[in-house]
């Protein structure tokens, strides 16, 4: 086999006036090759124009891929400056292929009535990657014989369709401002080996690539390649996450002369090395994708994915490239994603639903510099919810029913369950706190109908005595929604207690790097971690302060509040992602902030979190029960007389 040696570009000619005038010229972002991906797969889409003017524009985004040409995307970027790409659903693969017309009408539709405002940089002839045959089957569990035949279905129309339109493009006189790639997933080049110098394209791809490299290479378009580092931790044992994660590596992955210490380089050189064996060792390389996801599996959580987040950004910034490609890192990199999607496939883990750097309604899970800088994410303002109603299940109604296990089947199919995985953010709430979650979800999805809380009239749905004029239909109450999921949690805690230990902060998270005025404070993530369990335990008493009305919090509670201010780096992203709004955190922490002085925290260790235990942990326990037990099985309308 041909070894893929180390590649240098020879340095472009620049005339010396040229670089005069580059040095006195603004300096560039750092993060001016970072793009993020916006995809619509959400039951409750963020509408477009708050997603551009109260998320891309804020935080100063400089490109974005869309999984669509969606025409309220596309209209609301226009004139924003925002470079675009655009993603070709799968299911016109095969039109475009065929037909030279029906391409000539997509790229007029989607692109041409859009080029005076937008500035499109790429069009993708395919939303999805091609990674067909028989490397899909272990991240398609259980739907391998569709995936199979649709990718190889698939495969043939590719690069006709890509040629296609081309071929538009040239005649709409646009070849010039946009070129066409093709994604293409990791697995079309790495086989069982994690060593790059091991890589090649799949046999199985053989002609398509040959085809698809030599079509870029004629049009010098890049390759575009979508990395799944989780996925890959997942299925890689023996690579630490500390290796996924850009960490300092005391043993590198020795690969010949070459060392890595890190996944990202490492699959963008076992890229090269496929490429060069393929005889386009010279082609541009986009990465697509890179993300980490927050919920639905062990290790995937806001710490862990802001770790991988900033950890490729700063990389990136770098620019240090790889081991083959010294000093040429990727054209571009998409971060992956902007929104979490709770409507998007499953088919390589429940995860997928949760990579957005934002919640489904805009609010910031972690920090990472997407090109504000050094700034906290903006999170999008004036986003209006659904009102603070929930549907579980009846306490009181004979749940012995067998059916009950198809009603959360049937909930969870249509509904989003991930979060119950193992390693979730709401597993381990038990059976019955399952199907309440699930039907809840369910119910949330359908913007509270009648007639979506409704499982074999199991169910009863509780109300809360909000006034309706805050609340407009179009999102889920988060709140509500995550707040349902820590009472059950916290139920199931104490009912399940002998069996489920404490859980600890999970094993192998990064401690989320502290600003610098937190740097001091050793260990602040594990009492952030602390203060977030504490929290837990008030749950009962934060639904009644909140969604009742009740206009008292107990000591403990506001300790639990105020230790979150303290000892969570950032506070705010911290209750948003446990489920707050930024209102209703700022309504607890006002509360709390005017109601009890601030304790002295300094060098005293934090409380631990099992400082409930004894007769307080019952007392505590029977509240939250007790504070369950009253949601569960309340019947229609405000309580209060
Ligand atoms: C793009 O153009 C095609 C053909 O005119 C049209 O059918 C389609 O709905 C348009 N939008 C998207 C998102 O592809
Ligand atoms: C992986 O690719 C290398 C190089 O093409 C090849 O020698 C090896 O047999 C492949 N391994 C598997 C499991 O396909
Ligand atoms: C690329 O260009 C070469 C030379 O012009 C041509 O022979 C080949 O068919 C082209 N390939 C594709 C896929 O367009
Ligand atoms: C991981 O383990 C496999 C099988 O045990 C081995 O072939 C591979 O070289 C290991 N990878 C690394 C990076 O140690
Ligand atoms: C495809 O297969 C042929 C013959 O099996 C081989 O000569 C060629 O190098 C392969 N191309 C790639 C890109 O792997
Ligand atoms: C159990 O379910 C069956 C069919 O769904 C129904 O006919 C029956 O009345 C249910 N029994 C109870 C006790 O709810
Ligand atoms: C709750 O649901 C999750 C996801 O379906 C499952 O893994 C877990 O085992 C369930 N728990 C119980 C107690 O059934
Ligand atoms: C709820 O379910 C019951 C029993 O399946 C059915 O009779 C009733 O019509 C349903 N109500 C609604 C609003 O769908």
């Amino acid at each position: 086999m041909l070894p893929c040696r180390r590649h240098l570009r020879p340095p472009p000619f620049v005339p010396a006036l040229l670089l005069m005038l580059l040095a006195v010229a603004p300096m560039p972002s750092p993060a001016a090759a970072v793009g993020v991906t916006w995809g619509f797969a959400s039951s409750h889409p963020l509408p477009a124009a708050q997603v551009v003017q109260g998320l891309l524009l804020p935080n100063s985004i400089p490109r974005i891929r869309l999984a669509a040409a969606s025409s309220d995307a596309l209209s609301a970027l226009a004139g924003s400056g925002v470079a675009v790409t655009v993603g070709v659903p799968d299911a016109l693969l095969r039109p475009l292929a065929t037909s030279r017309k029906a391409a000539a009408a997509w790229v007029h539709d989607n692109i041409t009535r859009y080029t005076s405002g937008v500035r499109f940089e790429y069009v993708l002839p395919f939303k999805q990657d091609f990674s067909i045959g028989h490397f899909i089957s272990y991240i398609a569990v259980g739907e391998e014989p569709f995936l199979l035949s649709h990718g190889q279905h698939l495969q043939s129309f590719v690069v006709p369709a890509a040629e296609n339109i081309q071929r538009a493009l040239i005649d709409a006189k646009l070849s010039s401002k946009l070129k066409v790639v093709v994604p293409c997933s990791a697995e079309t080049y790495q086989n069982a080996s994690t060593l790059p110098s091991q890589a090649s394209f799949r046999s199985d791809l053989n002609g398509t690539m040959v085809e698809l490299l030599s079509f870029l290479a004629n049009n010098s378009s890049p390759f575009m390649v979508e990395l799944n580092p989780f996925l890959s931790f997942q299925q890689n044992k023996n690579l630490s996450l500390d290796y996924y994660l850009f960490q300092l590596m005391t043993h590198p992955v020795k690969d010949g002369q070459n060392k890595y210490d890190n996944y990202f380089d490492a699959s963008i050189d076992a890229l090269v090395c496929a490429l060069t064996r393929a005889g386009f060792g010279d082609m541009d390389i986009i990465v697509g994708r890179a993300g980490w996801p927050t919920d639905g599996a062990v290790n995937a959580t806001p710490a862990v994915a802001q770790s991988f987040m900033t950890g490729l950004v700063n990389h990136l910034d770098k620019k240090s490239g790889t081991p083959l490609r010294p000093k040429m890192p990727p054209i571009k990199t998409y971060l992956f994603s902007l929104l979490d999607e709770d409507q998007c496939s499953t088919a390589s883990g429940g995860c997928e639903r949760h990579y957005g750097i934002f919640t489904f309604d805009g609010q910031a899970k972690y920090h990472v510099n997407i090109g504000q800088g050094p700034k906290a994410l903006k999170n999008a303002l004036d986003v209006e919810y659904l009102p603070s109603k929930w549907c579980v299940v009846d306490n009181n109604k004979d749940l012995s029913n067998s059916s009950i296990s198809s009603s959360f089947a049937a909930a969870c199919s249509s509904g989003d369950c991930t979060a119950l995985l193992p390693g979730g953010s709401c597993s381990g709430l038990g059976w019955l706190g399952n199907v309440s979650y699930a039907f809840n979800n369910y119910y949330q999805q359908h913007d509270q109908s009648e007639e979506s809380c409704n499982f074999s009239g199991l169910v009863t749905s509780s109300s809360a005595p909000r006034p309706p004029s805050t609340m407009v239909a179009g999102f889920l109450p988060s709140a509500a929604t995550m707040l349902l999921c820590l009472a059950l949690l916290a139920a199931g805690v104490a009912v399940a207690d002998e069996l489920a230990p404490a859980p600890g902060p999970a094993a192998g998270i990064v401690p989320a790097p502290p600003p610098a005025d937190e740097l001091d404070r050793e260990g602040s993530s594990q009492h952030c971690w602390e203060a977030l369990m504490e929290i837990k335990s008030c749950t009962g008493e934060i639904i009644m302060f909140l969604l009742e009305g009740e206009a008292y919090l107990g000591g403990g509670c506001c300790r639990a509040v105020r230790l979150i201010e303290q000892r969570c780096w950032a506070a705010d992203a911290m209750l948003s992602v446990i489920g707050f709004t930024p209102q209703e955190g700022d309504m607890l922490k006002g509360y709390c902030d005017a109601g009890q002085p601030l304790q002295q925290h300094g060098s005293e260790p934090p409380p631990p979190s099992s400082a409930a235990d004894g007769g307080d942990a019952a007392s505590a326990r029977e509240m939250m029960m007790s504070a369950f037990g009253s949601l569960a099985g309340r019947k229609h309308g405000p309580v209060r007389g």
